[in-house]
Protein backbone atom coordinates (compact mmCIF):
# COMPACT_ATOMS: atom_id res chain seq x y z
CA UNK A 1 0.00 0.00 0.00
CA UNK A 2 1.32 3.75 -0.92
CA UNK A 3 1.93 5.97 2.47
CA UNK A 4 -0.27 8.62 2.78
CA UNK A 5 1.02 11.38 1.78
CA UNK A 6 0.89 13.43 5.23
CA UNK A 7 3.86 11.11 6.56
CA UNK A 8 6.31 11.61 3.49
CA UNK A 9 9.17 13.72 4.50
CA UNK A 10 10.16 16.55 1.85
CA UNK A 11 13.08 17.81 1.09
CA UNK A 12 15.16 19.35 -1.35
CA UNK A 13 17.98 17.36 -1.86
CA UNK A 14 15.51 14.11 -2.42
CA UNK A 15 14.22 16.19 -5.97
CA UNK A 16 17.45 16.97 -6.75
CA UNK A 17 19.79 15.00 -8.95
CA UNK A 18 23.53 15.29 -9.30
CA UNK A 19 25.92 15.23 -11.86
CA UNK A 20 29.77 14.13 -10.76
CA UNK A 21 32.95 15.51 -12.22
CA UNK A 22 36.42 13.87 -12.10
CA UNK A 23 38.30 17.21 -12.92
CA UNK A 24 41.61 15.24 -14.56
CA UNK A 25 39.70 14.02 -17.38
CA UNK A 26 36.75 16.45 -17.44
CA UNK A 27 37.85 19.16 -19.82
CA UNK A 28 41.40 20.97 -20.43
CA UNK A 29 41.09 25.22 -20.80
CA UNK A 30 45.43 25.34 -21.61
CA UNK A 31 46.20 22.44 -23.68
CA UNK A 32 48.86 21.21 -20.67
CA UNK A 33 46.59 17.66 -20.93
CA UNK A 34 45.05 17.37 -17.39
CA UNK A 35 41.33 18.76 -17.65
CA UNK A 36 40.85 22.03 -15.14
CA UNK A 37 38.52 24.18 -12.95
CA UNK A 38 38.08 26.66 -15.80
CA UNK A 39 37.08 23.44 -18.08
CA UNK A 40 34.75 22.48 -15.94
CA UNK A 41 33.31 26.49 -15.99
CA UNK A 42 33.03 26.13 -19.62
CA UNK A 43 30.79 23.73 -19.73
CA UNK A 44 27.86 25.03 -16.79
CA UNK A 45 25.55 24.97 -19.56
CA UNK A 46 25.81 21.41 -21.25
CA UNK A 47 25.82 20.25 -17.62
CA UNK A 48 22.89 22.69 -16.94
CA UNK A 49 20.56 21.44 -20.33
CA UNK A 50 20.89 17.69 -18.91
CA UNK A 51 18.54 18.93 -16.23
CA UNK A 52 21.51 18.45 -13.37
CA UNK A 53 20.42 20.49 -9.96
CA UNK A 54 23.63 19.46 -8.21
CA UNK A 55 27.54 19.23 -9.20
CA UNK A 56 30.05 17.30 -7.36
CA UNK A 57 33.69 18.09 -7.93
CA UNK A 58 36.01 15.51 -6.97
CA UNK A 59 39.24 16.30 -4.81
CA UNK A 60 41.05 19.21 -6.57
CA UNK A 61 42.99 19.87 -3.45
CA UNK A 62 46.82 20.95 -3.02
CA UNK A 63 47.97 16.42 -4.12
CA UNK A 64 50.96 14.69 -4.63
CA UNK A 65 48.10 13.08 -7.05
CA UNK A 66 49.50 9.02 -6.11
CA UNK A 67 45.64 8.50 -5.64
CA UNK A 68 44.14 11.37 -7.74
CA UNK A 69 43.46 14.00 -5.56
CA UNK A 70 42.00 10.90 -2.77
CA UNK A 71 45.51 11.69 -1.09
CA UNK A 72 45.72 15.49 0.28
CA UNK A 73 47.95 17.15 1.34
CA UNK A 74 46.37 20.77 1.78
CA UNK A 75 42.83 21.24 2.53
CA UNK A 76 42.67 24.68 2.12
CA UNK A 77 44.47 24.94 -1.26
CA UNK A 78 43.52 23.69 -5.05
CA UNK A 79 46.54 21.48 -6.99
CA UNK A 80 48.39 23.90 -8.98
CA UNK A 81 47.20 21.75 -12.54
CA UNK A 82 43.28 22.28 -11.76
CA UNK A 83 43.86 26.24 -10.56
CA UNK A 84 43.59 28.27 -7.40
CA UNK A 85 40.60 28.34 -4.70
CA UNK A 86 39.71 31.63 -6.92
CA UNK A 87 38.63 29.49 -9.74
CA UNK A 88 36.67 27.17 -7.45
CA UNK A 89 34.75 30.48 -5.73
CA UNK A 90 33.96 31.19 -9.62
CA UNK A 91 32.64 27.59 -10.22
CA UNK A 92 30.84 28.34 -7.17
CA UNK A 93 29.14 31.19 -8.33
CA UNK A 94 28.77 29.79 -12.26
CA UNK A 95 26.32 27.02 -10.53
CA UNK A 96 25.32 29.19 -8.22
CA UNK A 97 23.85 31.59 -11.38
CA UNK A 98 22.23 28.96 -13.30
CA UNK A 99 20.49 27.76 -10.12
CA UNK A 100 22.60 24.29 -9.58
CA UNK A 101 24.73 23.66 -5.91
CA UNK A 102 28.42 22.81 -5.48
CA UNK A 103 29.73 19.51 -3.61
CA UNK A 104 33.01 18.96 -2.40
CA UNK A 105 34.71 15.85 -2.00
CA UNK A 106 35.68 15.69 1.76
CA UNK A 107 38.81 12.64 2.14
CA UNK A 108 39.37 12.65 5.55
CA UNK A 109 39.55 8.75 6.40
CA UNK A 110 43.28 9.83 5.50
CA UNK A 111 45.50 12.54 4.31
CA UNK A 112 48.65 12.15 1.70
CA UNK A 113 52.03 11.45 3.50
CA UNK A 114 53.15 14.99 2.24
CA UNK A 115 50.63 16.50 4.94
CA UNK A 116 52.40 18.81 7.07
CA UNK A 117 50.16 16.72 10.15
CA UNK A 118 51.62 13.55 8.78
CA UNK A 119 55.32 15.47 8.18
CA UNK A 120 55.23 15.78 11.84
CA UNK A 121 53.46 12.79 13.21
CA UNK A 122 56.28 10.46 11.96
CA UNK A 123 59.34 13.07 12.42
CA UNK A 124 59.29 12.11 16.65
CA UNK A 125 57.30 9.78 19.13
CA UNK A 126 56.55 12.77 21.27
CA UNK A 127 55.65 15.76 18.69
CA UNK A 128 51.93 16.65 19.24
CA UNK A 129 50.89 15.40 15.66
CA UNK A 130 51.65 11.66 16.72
CA UNK A 131 48.25 11.04 18.05
CA UNK A 132 46.88 12.40 14.42
CA UNK A 133 47.59 8.77 13.23
CA UNK A 134 47.28 5.39 14.28
CA UNK A 135 50.76 4.25 14.79
CA UNK A 136 51.66 0.76 16.68
CA UNK A 137 54.72 -1.21 17.69
CA UNK A 138 55.62 -4.28 15.54
CA UNK A 139 54.72 -7.81 16.29
CA UNK A 140 57.42 -10.58 16.29
CA UNK A 141 56.78 -14.16 15.01
CA UNK A 142 58.14 -17.66 16.95
CA UNK A 143 61.19 -16.49 14.55
CA UNK A 144 62.09 -13.31 15.78
CA UNK A 145 60.99 -11.62 12.43
CA UNK A 146 58.83 -8.30 12.55
CA UNK A 147 54.86 -8.22 11.02
CA UNK A 148 52.73 -5.48 11.14
CA UNK A 149 50.35 -5.10 14.42
CA UNK A 150 47.53 -7.20 12.52
CA UNK A 151 46.68 -8.76 9.34
CA UNK A 152 44.59 -5.99 7.48
CA UNK A 153 44.96 -6.06 3.93
CA UNK A 154 45.07 -2.65 2.40
CA UNK A 155 42.57 -1.39 -0.36
CA UNK A 156 45.55 -1.45 -2.81
CA UNK A 157 47.40 -4.65 -2.50
CA UNK A 158 49.29 -5.66 0.54
CA UNK A 159 49.09 -5.19 4.55
CA UNK A 160 47.72 -1.85 5.78
CA UNK A 161 50.61 -1.14 7.62
CA UNK A 162 53.84 0.82 6.56
CA UNK A 163 56.95 0.22 8.61
CA UNK A 164 58.54 4.10 9.76
CA UNK A 165 62.27 3.36 10.50
CA UNK A 166 62.73 6.62 11.46
CA UNK A 167 60.40 6.30 14.95
CA UNK A 168 60.37 2.27 14.92
CA UNK A 169 56.65 1.56 15.06
CA UNK A 170 54.12 1.24 11.84
CA UNK A 171 51.30 3.37 10.55
CA UNK A 172 47.96 2.28 9.24
CA UNK A 173 46.63 2.88 5.61
CA UNK A 174 43.67 1.34 4.47
CA UNK A 175 44.79 2.50 0.98
CA UNK A 176 48.18 3.44 -0.57
CA UNK A 177 50.91 3.65 1.44
CA UNK A 178 50.95 6.79 0.86
CA UNK A 179 47.40 7.55 2.66
CA UNK A 180 48.01 7.32 5.98
CA UNK A 181 44.57 7.04 8.01
CA UNK A 182 43.81 9.89 10.29
CA UNK A 183 42.98 9.11 14.22
CA UNK A 184 39.84 10.25 14.97
CA UNK A 185 39.78 9.07 18.33
CA UNK A 186 42.16 12.16 18.88
CA UNK A 187 39.59 15.19 19.71
CA UNK A 188 41.83 17.86 17.49
CA UNK A 189 41.34 15.74 14.32
CA UNK A 190 37.69 15.97 14.50
CA UNK A 191 38.15 19.63 15.35
CA UNK A 192 40.36 20.15 12.22
CA UNK A 193 37.94 18.35 9.62
CA UNK A 194 34.84 20.28 11.02
CA UNK A 195 36.96 23.22 10.01
CA UNK A 196 37.78 22.12 6.80
CA UNK A 197 34.02 21.73 6.16
CA UNK A 198 33.18 24.99 7.30
CA UNK A 199 35.88 26.89 5.61
CA UNK A 200 34.48 25.55 2.12
CA UNK A 201 30.76 26.27 3.00
CA UNK A 202 31.76 29.36 3.92
CA UNK A 203 33.04 29.69 0.46
CA UNK A 204 29.95 28.74 -0.75
CA UNK A 205 29.82 25.19 -1.30
CA UNK A 206 26.83 23.61 -1.02
CA UNK A 207 27.73 20.63 0.67
CA UNK A 208 29.97 17.11 0.65
CA UNK A 209 30.04 13.78 -0.83
CA UNK A 210 32.31 12.11 1.86
CA UNK A 211 34.89 9.71 1.10
CA UNK A 212 34.71 6.32 3.18
CA UNK A 213 33.06 8.27 5.72
CA UNK A 214 32.07 4.78 7.47
CA UNK A 215 35.61 3.98 8.31
CA UNK A 216 36.31 6.82 10.22
CA UNK A 217 35.63 4.88 13.34
CA UNK A 218 37.68 1.95 14.26
CA UNK A 219 37.61 -0.55 16.99
CA UNK A 220 40.29 0.31 19.27
CA UNK A 221 41.85 -3.45 20.36
CA UNK A 222 42.88 -3.80 15.91
CA UNK A 223 42.26 -7.14 16.03
CA UNK A 224 43.27 -9.56 13.65
CA UNK A 225 40.80 -10.55 10.58
CA UNK A 226 39.10 -13.72 10.09
CA UNK A 227 41.15 -15.79 7.33
CA UNK A 228 38.85 -15.88 4.28
CA UNK A 229 41.36 -15.96 1.59
CA UNK A 230 44.07 -19.07 2.64
CA UNK A 231 46.46 -18.12 -0.13
CA UNK A 232 47.78 -14.73 1.40
CA UNK A 233 48.12 -13.31 4.78
CA UNK A 234 46.62 -10.12 4.75
CA UNK A 235 42.61 -10.52 5.14
CA UNK A 236 39.97 -8.04 5.13
CA UNK A 237 39.14 -6.13 8.15
CA UNK A 238 35.89 -4.06 7.79
CA UNK A 239 34.71 -5.91 10.18
CA UNK A 240 36.81 -4.01 12.54
CA UNK A 241 36.61 -0.40 10.95
CA UNK A 242 33.24 -0.06 8.83
CA UNK A 243 30.70 1.09 10.73
CA UNK A 244 33.04 1.03 14.15
CA UNK A 245 31.98 2.00 17.56
CA UNK A 246 31.70 5.76 17.46
CA UNK A 247 30.52 5.97 14.16
CA UNK A 248 27.48 7.58 15.24
CA UNK A 249 28.70 10.04 17.64
CA UNK A 250 31.11 11.60 15.07
CA UNK A 251 28.31 11.92 12.68
CA UNK A 252 26.26 13.60 14.91
CA UNK A 253 28.72 16.09 14.95
CA UNK A 254 29.23 16.29 11.02
CA UNK A 255 24.88 16.86 10.89
CA UNK A 256 24.95 19.99 13.43
CA UNK A 257 27.33 21.47 11.15
CA UNK A 258 25.68 20.51 8.07
CA UNK A 259 22.22 21.19 9.39
CA UNK A 260 23.39 24.74 10.04
CA UNK A 261 24.31 25.21 6.48
CA UNK A 262 21.26 23.31 5.05
CA UNK A 263 24.13 21.49 3.53
CA UNK A 264 23.61 18.63 1.22
CA UNK A 265 25.72 15.29 2.65
CA UNK A 266 25.81 11.71 0.69
CA UNK A 267 28.35 9.36 2.52
CA UNK A 268 30.62 6.50 0.22
CA UNK A 269 30.12 3.23 2.70
CA UNK A 270 31.80 0.77 1.15
CA UNK A 271 30.94 -3.22 2.65
CA UNK A 272 27.60 -2.07 4.83
CA UNK A 273 25.29 -4.79 4.08
CA UNK A 274 22.88 -4.15 7.55
CA UNK A 275 20.02 -2.01 6.35
CA UNK A 276 19.36 -1.17 10.07
CA UNK A 277 23.06 0.12 10.56
CA UNK A 278 22.68 2.15 7.12
CA UNK A 279 19.02 3.92 8.09
CA UNK A 280 20.90 5.05 11.67
CA UNK A 281 22.66 7.17 9.45
CA UNK A 282 20.11 8.48 7.06
CA UNK A 283 16.49 8.28 8.93
CA UNK A 284 15.18 11.63 8.15
CA UNK A 285 14.96 13.05 12.06
CA UNK A 286 18.81 11.67 12.50
CA UNK A 287 20.23 14.34 10.94
CA UNK A 288 23.38 12.56 10.20
CA UNK A 289 23.67 12.09 6.58
CA UNK A 290 21.26 12.65 3.59
CA UNK A 291 21.90 9.32 2.04
CA UNK A 292 24.88 6.86 1.39
CA UNK A 293 26.05 5.20 -1.68
CA UNK A 294 25.97 1.86 -1.62
CA UNK A 295 28.49 -1.27 -2.87
CA UNK A 296 26.30 -4.36 -3.89
CA UNK A 297 25.32 -3.77 -7.06
CA UNK A 298 28.80 -2.50 -8.27
CA UNK A 299 30.56 -5.71 -6.22
CA UNK A 300 28.54 -8.00 -7.81
CA UNK A 301 30.55 -9.13 -10.55
CA UNK A 302 33.80 -9.13 -8.12
CA UNK A 303 35.48 -12.68 -7.65
CA UNK A 304 35.38 -14.93 -4.04
CA UNK A 305 38.49 -13.10 -2.74
CA UNK A 306 39.32 -10.38 -5.04
CA UNK A 307 37.32 -7.59 -7.58
CA UNK A 308 39.94 -8.76 -10.37
CA UNK A 309 38.52 -12.36 -10.50
CA UNK A 310 36.06 -13.27 -12.61
CA UNK A 311 32.63 -13.18 -10.95
CA UNK A 312 29.35 -13.75 -12.39
CA UNK A 313 25.66 -12.86 -11.38
CA UNK A 314 22.07 -12.68 -13.01
CA UNK A 315 19.16 -9.94 -13.76
CA UNK A 316 17.61 -11.30 -10.63
CA UNK A 317 20.58 -10.14 -8.05
CA UNK A 318 20.51 -7.01 -9.20
CA UNK A 319 16.77 -6.41 -9.38
CA UNK A 320 16.56 -7.92 -5.32
CA UNK A 321 19.12 -5.45 -4.47
CA UNK A 322 17.47 -2.52 -5.40
CA UNK A 323 14.23 -3.83 -3.98
CA UNK A 324 15.90 -4.72 -0.50
CA UNK A 325 16.64 -0.63 -0.46
CA UNK A 326 14.03 0.63 -2.23
CA UNK A 327 11.40 -1.18 0.33
CA UNK A 328 13.50 -0.47 3.42
CA UNK A 329 14.15 3.19 2.70
CA UNK A 330 10.79 3.95 1.79
CA UNK A 331 9.11 1.91 4.88
CA UNK A 332 11.54 3.53 7.43
CA UNK A 333 12.03 7.39 6.23
CA UNK A 334 15.02 6.60 5.16
CA UNK A 335 16.84 8.34 1.69
CA UNK A 336 18.68 6.06 -1.24
CA UNK A 337 21.37 7.27 -3.34
CA UNK A 338 21.15 6.02 -6.79
CA UNK A 339 24.01 5.21 -9.00
CA UNK A 340 25.67 3.18 -11.43
CA UNK A 341 28.94 4.70 -12.48
CA UNK A 342 31.79 6.97 -10.70
CA UNK A 343 35.50 7.70 -11.09
CA UNK A 344 35.56 4.24 -8.91
CA UNK A 345 33.75 1.81 -11.58
CA UNK A 346 33.78 0.86 -15.22
CA UNK A 347 31.40 1.96 -17.63
CA UNK A 348 27.78 0.93 -17.09
CA UNK A 349 27.01 -0.37 -20.64
CA UNK A 350 29.71 -3.04 -20.12
CA UNK A 351 28.97 -4.04 -16.65
CA UNK A 352 25.21 -4.47 -16.38
CA UNK A 353 24.44 -4.25 -20.51
CA UNK A 354 27.17 -6.18 -21.94
CA UNK A 355 25.86 -3.99 -25.00
CA UNK A 356 27.38 -4.83 -28.13
CA UNK A 357 28.78 -1.55 -29.90
CA UNK A 358 25.27 -1.47 -32.04
CA UNK A 359 23.03 -1.42 -29.30
CA UNK A 360 24.93 0.99 -27.46
CA UNK A 361 23.03 3.75 -27.55
CA UNK A 362 19.76 1.69 -26.70
CA UNK A 363 21.66 0.14 -23.86
CA UNK A 364 22.42 3.41 -22.08
CA UNK A 365 19.03 5.11 -22.12
CA UNK A 366 17.78 1.63 -20.93
CA UNK A 367 19.92 1.85 -17.73
CA UNK A 368 18.97 5.62 -17.58
CA UNK A 369 15.42 4.67 -17.11
CA UNK A 370 15.96 2.12 -14.87
CA UNK A 371 18.07 3.94 -12.55
CA UNK A 372 16.48 7.34 -12.24
CA UNK A 373 13.08 6.29 -11.86
CA UNK A 374 13.50 4.77 -8.78
CA UNK A 375 13.05 6.35 -5.22
CA UNK A 376 16.30 8.23 -4.44
CA UNK A 377 18.52 10.57 -5.40
CA UNK A 378 19.83 10.08 -9.07
CA UNK A 379 24.23 10.50 -9.76
CA UNK A 380 25.44 10.44 -13.35
CA UNK A 381 28.83 10.33 -13.63
CA UNK A 382 30.76 12.21 -16.55
CA UNK A 383 30.46 10.86 -19.81
CA UNK A 384 27.43 8.55 -18.69
CA UNK A 385 25.37 10.98 -20.00
CA UNK A 386 26.81 10.10 -23.56
CA UNK A 387 27.26 6.52 -23.63
CA UNK A 388 30.77 6.40 -23.25
CA UNK A 389 32.27 3.05 -22.48
CA UNK A 390 35.36 1.04 -21.13
CA UNK A 391 38.47 1.65 -22.50
CA UNK A 392 39.16 -0.58 -25.13
CA UNK A 393 40.24 -4.06 -25.72
CA UNK A 394 43.36 -3.84 -27.13
CA UNK A 395 44.63 -1.13 -25.26
CA UNK A 396 48.18 -2.42 -23.61
CA UNK A 397 48.67 -1.99 -19.75
CA UNK A 398 50.92 1.01 -20.55
CA UNK A 399 47.59 2.70 -20.97
CA UNK A 400 46.44 2.03 -17.40
CA UNK A 401 47.01 4.62 -15.15
CA UNK A 402 45.16 3.73 -11.76
CA UNK A 403 46.80 2.28 -8.29
CA UNK A 404 44.49 -0.15 -7.66
CA UNK A 405 44.97 -1.81 -10.80
CA UNK A 406 48.87 -1.50 -11.19
CA UNK A 407 49.33 -2.60 -8.02
CA UNK A 408 47.55 -5.61 -8.79
CA UNK A 409 49.73 -6.13 -11.61
CA UNK A 410 52.85 -5.75 -10.52
CA UNK A 411 52.10 -7.78 -7.61
CA UNK A 412 50.70 -10.33 -10.03
CA UNK A 413 53.95 -10.25 -12.14
CA UNK A 414 56.18 -10.50 -8.81
CA UNK A 415 54.43 -13.50 -7.45
CA UNK A 416 54.02 -15.21 -10.51
CA UNK A 417 56.17 -14.05 -13.23
CA UNK A 418 55.84 -16.77 -16.04
CA UNK A 419 52.09 -17.77 -14.94
CA UNK A 420 50.59 -16.26 -18.58
CA UNK A 421 47.73 -17.50 -18.16
CA UNK A 422 46.70 -15.48 -15.04
CA UNK A 423 48.07 -12.83 -16.39
CA UNK A 424 45.71 -13.22 -19.05
CA UNK A 425 42.80 -13.68 -17.25
CA UNK A 426 43.61 -10.48 -14.84
CA UNK A 427 44.42 -8.15 -18.40
CA UNK A 428 40.74 -9.27 -19.04
CA UNK A 429 39.34 -8.15 -15.50
CA UNK A 430 40.74 -4.85 -15.76
CA UNK A 431 39.44 -4.09 -18.82
CA UNK A 432 36.07 -5.07 -17.44
CA UNK A 433 37.10 -3.68 -13.73
CA UNK A 434 39.61 -1.64 -13.56
CA UNK A 435 38.76 2.37 -12.51
CA UNK A 436 40.37 3.40 -15.30
CA UNK A 437 37.75 2.98 -17.68
CA UNK A 438 35.59 5.66 -16.05
CA UNK A 439 38.52 7.65 -16.55
CA UNK A 440 39.20 8.41 -19.67
CA UNK A 441 38.90 12.23 -20.84
CA UNK A 442 35.04 13.17 -21.37
CA UNK A 443 34.82 13.40 -25.20
CA UNK A 444 33.62 16.67 -26.83
CA UNK A 445 34.27 16.24 -30.41
CA UNK A 446 35.75 14.00 -32.99
CA UNK A 447 38.98 16.19 -33.04
CA UNK A 448 41.76 14.98 -32.55
CA UNK A 449 42.13 13.76 -28.50
CA UNK A 450 38.14 14.16 -28.09
CA UNK A 451 38.39 18.01 -27.93
CA UNK A 452 39.06 16.97 -24.45
CA UNK A 453 42.15 18.97 -24.70
CA UNK A 454 44.22 21.15 -27.72
CA UNK A 455 44.72 18.70 -30.70
CA UNK A 456 48.72 18.42 -30.15
CA UNK A 457 48.13 18.16 -26.41
CA UNK A 458 48.84 14.80 -24.85
CA UNK A 459 46.32 14.02 -22.68
CA UNK A 460 47.35 12.76 -19.51
CA UNK A 461 45.43 9.17 -20.05
CA UNK A 462 44.34 8.47 -23.82
CA UNK A 463 41.32 9.46 -25.13
CA UNK A 464 39.13 6.26 -26.58
CA UNK A 465 39.27 6.25 -29.64
CA UNK A 466 35.62 6.24 -29.93
CA UNK A 467 35.06 9.45 -29.92
CA UNK A 468 34.87 10.05 -33.59
CA UNK A 469 31.87 8.62 -33.27
CA UNK A 470 30.30 8.81 -29.52
CA UNK A 471 31.01 12.89 -28.76
CA UNK A 472 29.04 15.48 -26.98
CA UNK A 473 28.91 17.48 -30.11
CA UNK A 474 27.42 15.28 -32.27
CA UNK A 475 24.53 14.49 -29.15
CA UNK A 476 23.46 17.99 -27.88
CA UNK A 477 21.61 18.76 -30.81
CA UNK A 478 20.16 15.21 -31.53
CA UNK A 479 16.56 14.85 -30.11
CA UNK A 480 17.50 10.53 -30.16
CA UNK A 481 21.48 11.34 -28.33
CA UNK A 482 21.69 9.27 -25.21
CA UNK A 483 22.64 12.90 -23.62
CA UNK A 484 18.99 13.69 -24.63
CA UNK A 485 17.45 11.31 -23.25
CA UNK A 486 18.55 11.51 -20.03
CA UNK A 487 17.28 15.14 -19.87
CA UNK A 488 14.05 13.74 -20.88
CA UNK A 489 14.24 11.28 -17.67
CA UNK A 490 15.45 13.59 -15.57
CA UNK A 491 12.48 16.11 -16.59
CA UNK A 492 10.10 13.68 -16.30
CA UNK A 493 11.04 12.72 -12.69
CA UNK A 494 10.79 16.50 -11.84
CA UNK A 495 7.21 16.57 -13.40
CA UNK A 496 5.93 13.53 -12.20
CA UNK A 497 7.52 14.28 -8.67
CA UNK A 498 4.81 12.67 -6.76
CA UNK A 499 5.04 9.54 -8.46
CA UNK A 500 9.25 9.22 -9.14
CA UNK A 501 10.39 10.99 -6.08
CA UNK A 502 7.74 10.32 -3.26
CA UNK A 503 5.57 7.06 -4.43
CA UNK A 504 6.41 3.72 -3.42
CA UNK A 505 8.26 0.99 -5.47
CA UNK A 506 7.02 -2.47 -6.12
CA UNK A 507 9.08 -4.73 -7.95
CA UNK A 508 7.06 -6.48 -11.38
CA UNK A 509 7.91 -9.49 -12.74
CA UNK A 510 10.46 -10.00 -10.25
CA UNK A 511 11.17 -13.47 -11.51
CA UNK A 512 11.88 -12.45 -15.10
CA UNK A 513 16.23 -12.67 -16.11
CA UNK A 514 15.05 -10.06 -19.42
CA UNK A 515 13.00 -7.40 -17.77
CA UNK A 516 13.50 -5.21 -15.14
CA UNK A 517 10.42 -3.89 -14.13
CA UNK A 518 8.74 -1.71 -11.23
CA UNK A 519 5.87 0.46 -10.42
CA UNK A 520 5.93 3.70 -8.52
CA UNK A 521 2.43 4.88 -6.80
CA UNK A 522 1.52 7.78 -4.81
CA UNK A 523 -2.05 7.74 -3.57
CA UNK A 524 -3.96 6.72 -6.75
CA UNK A 525 -1.20 8.07 -9.89
CA UNK A 526 0.84 4.85 -10.87
CA UNK A 527 3.34 4.65 -13.25
CA UNK A 528 4.71 1.70 -14.52
CA UNK A 529 8.76 1.73 -15.74
CA UNK A 530 9.39 -1.57 -18.05
CA UNK A 531 12.45 -2.75 -19.50
CA UNK A 532 14.07 -5.47 -22.15
CA UNK A 533 17.64 -6.23 -20.76
CA UNK A 534 18.25 -8.73 -23.47
CA UNK A 535 19.05 -7.81 -27.16
CA UNK A 536 16.27 -9.74 -28.62
CA UNK A 537 12.43 -8.38 -29.09
CA UNK A 538 10.44 -9.92 -25.78
CA UNK A 539 6.71 -10.91 -25.85
CA UNK A 540 5.94 -9.43 -22.42
CA UNK A 541 2.55 -10.22 -20.65
CA UNK A 542 1.32 -7.23 -19.04
CA UNK A 543 -2.20 -9.09 -17.53
CA UNK A 544 -0.19 -11.97 -15.58
CA UNK A 545 2.20 -9.26 -14.17
CA UNK A 546 -0.84 -7.31 -12.89
CA UNK A 547 -1.36 -3.74 -15.20
CA UNK A 548 -4.86 -3.12 -15.14
CA UNK A 549 -4.36 -0.68 -18.57
CA UNK A 550 -2.29 2.00 -19.70
CA UNK A 551 -3.47 5.16 -19.35
CA UNK A 552 -0.62 7.26 -20.57
CA UNK A 553 2.43 6.92 -22.35
CA UNK A 554 4.53 9.03 -20.66
CA UNK A 555 8.75 7.90 -22.09
CA UNK A 556 9.36 5.87 -24.70
CA UNK A 557 13.71 5.09 -25.28
CA UNK A 558 12.94 4.14 -29.69
CA UNK A 559 10.79 6.95 -30.49
CA UNK A 560 8.40 9.95 -29.03
CA UNK A 561 5.39 9.22 -27.31
CA UNK A 562 3.13 9.95 -29.96
CA UNK A 563 0.85 7.93 -31.38
CA UNK A 564 2.27 4.70 -29.36
CA UNK A 565 -0.27 3.95 -26.79
CA UNK A 566 -1.81 1.23 -29.10
CA UNK A 567 1.63 -0.74 -28.60
CA UNK A 568 0.41 -0.97 -24.74
CA UNK A 569 -3.64 -1.51 -25.55
CA UNK A 570 -3.43 -5.38 -25.88
CA UNK A 571 -2.66 -7.96 -23.21
CA UNK A 572 0.76 -8.86 -25.03
CA UNK A 573 3.41 -6.23 -25.42
CA UNK A 574 6.49 -6.60 -27.73
CA UNK A 575 9.42 -4.88 -26.32
CA UNK A 576 12.51 -4.17 -28.80
CA UNK A 577 16.07 -4.71 -27.87
CA UNK A 578 16.73 -2.58 -24.70
CA UNK A 579 13.90 -0.91 -25.10
CA UNK A 580 12.48 0.87 -22.18
CA UNK A 581 8.98 2.50 -21.82
CA UNK A 582 7.18 4.36 -19.08
CA UNK A 583 3.69 4.23 -18.46
CA UNK A 584 1.20 5.70 -16.50
CA UNK A 585 -1.45 3.12 -15.77
CA UNK A 586 -4.43 2.34 -13.70
CA UNK A 587 -3.88 2.33 -9.87
C1 LIG B 1 37.13 6.20 -2.24
C2 LIG B 1 37.34 6.94 -3.52
C3 LIG B 1 38.47 6.31 -4.27
C4 LIG B 1 39.71 6.40 -3.43
C5 LIG B 1 39.49 5.83 -2.04
C6 LIG B 1 40.55 6.26 -1.10
O1 LIG B 1 36.71 4.90 -2.44
O2 LIG B 1 36.16 6.99 -4.26
O3 LIG B 1 38.66 6.88 -5.53
O4 LIG B 1 40.75 5.73 -4.04
O5 LIG B 1 38.28 6.24 -1.46
O6 LIG B 1 40.42 7.64 -0.83
CA1 LIG C 1 44.77 22.01 -17.93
Amino acid sequence: MAKPASQLHRAWWKECSVYQIWPASYKDSNDDGIGDIPGIISKLDYIKKLGIDIVWLCPSYKSPQVDMGYDISDYYSIADEYGTVADVEKLIQGCHERGMKLLMDLVVNHTSDQHEWFKKSRSSKDNEYRNWYVWKPARYDEQGNRQPPNNWVSHFQGSAWEWDEHTGEYYLHLYATEQPDLNWEHPPVRKAVHDIMRFWLDKGADGFRMDVINFVSKDQRFPDAPVKDPRTPWQWGDKYYANGPRLHEYFQDLGKILKEYDAFSVGEMPFVKDTEEVLRAVRYDRNELNMIFNFEHVDIDHGTYDKFEPGSWKLTDLKAFFERWQKFMYDNDGWNALYWENHDQPRSIDRYAQAKEEFRTQAGKMLATVLALQSGTPFVYQGQELGMRNVPREWDISEYKDIDCLNHWHRLLKHKPSDTEAQKSARQEYQKKSRDNGRTPVQWSNAPNGGFTGPDAKPWMSVNPDHVRVNAEAQVNDPNSTYNYWARVLRLRKKYLDIFVYGDYDLVDKDSQEVFAYSRQYEDQKALVLTNWTEGTLEWDSTTNGIKGVKEVLLNSYESTEGVKERFSGQTWSLRPYEAVVLLVQA
